[in-house]
């Protein structure tokens, strides 16, 4: 398994209090209800692929650690379940939350590089819609993945021609973004009650 030492330093000495600049939306990332933000959580963690015989790279699965805003304060956990479906963890209590991205969002095929990039673009910024919800986060109806940093396969390096015979090879790649956790207007709890 593939993982980028060089980004890898760049992901974790960059937890906190750093600002994350925009890329640009795959689709409309506007819900269509009014809403209020439950939980607004900053996710650090790897996009994962896996290769096939023509040399592409294929997302599989993500795995990430979810801190309080901007905090170093960890408060949920972000992977893939066994049917592929992202799925969302509050660690303080019993809540969780699956998402399904709303539309078919394109992977641009030239993504829009930042200043903090590494040189390679970031991961989309995406709306989910909520498919089943638990406990603290029974109400969510969206999730949306915002301030995305990196998370796309590096080109160049992983296109090599010695690529094309090596399928099911792995590569984690870091990222990082916010993911809003999105309730119906009204319905959010008071602040202070929040766990996460
Ligand atoms: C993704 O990669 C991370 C880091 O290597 C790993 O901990 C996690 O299990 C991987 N997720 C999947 C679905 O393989
Ligand atoms: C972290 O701070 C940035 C810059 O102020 C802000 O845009 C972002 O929404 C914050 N992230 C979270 C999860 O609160």
């Amino acid at each position: 398994m593939f993982v980028l030492a060089a980004l890898a330093v760049l992901g974790s000495s960059a937890v906190q209090g750093r600002e994350l600049l925009q890329s640009s939306p795959a689709g409309d990332l506007t819900p269509a209800v009014p809403v209020d933000v439950l939980f607004a959580w900053h996710g650090v963690g790897t996009q994962n692929y896996t290769s096939s015989s023509n040399s592409k790279y294929t997302l599989y699965g993500a795995m990430a650690d979810l801190f309080k805003g901007n905090t170093s304060q960890l408060v949920g956990l972000h992977h893939f379940n066994d049917q592929d479906k992202p799925e969302f963890f509050n660690i303080d209590s019993n809540g969780n939350v699956l998402g399904s991205v709303v539309g078919s969002p394109n992977r641009k095929t030239t993504p829009p590089r930042q200043a903090d990039d590494g040189g390679f673009g970031s991961v989309d910024e995406l709306l989910l819609n909520a498919v089943q919800a638990t406990g603290t986060m029974q109400d969510v109806i969206y999730i949306q993945r915002l301030n995305t940093l990196g998370g796309v396969v590096p080109t160049g390096l992983f296109t090599l021609p010695a690529f094309n015979n090596i399928p099911n090879s792995l590569l984690d790649v870091p990222y990082q973004a916010d993911y809003i956790f999105l309730v119906p207007a009204g319905s959010a709890p008071a602040p202070s009650s929040l766990a996460g």
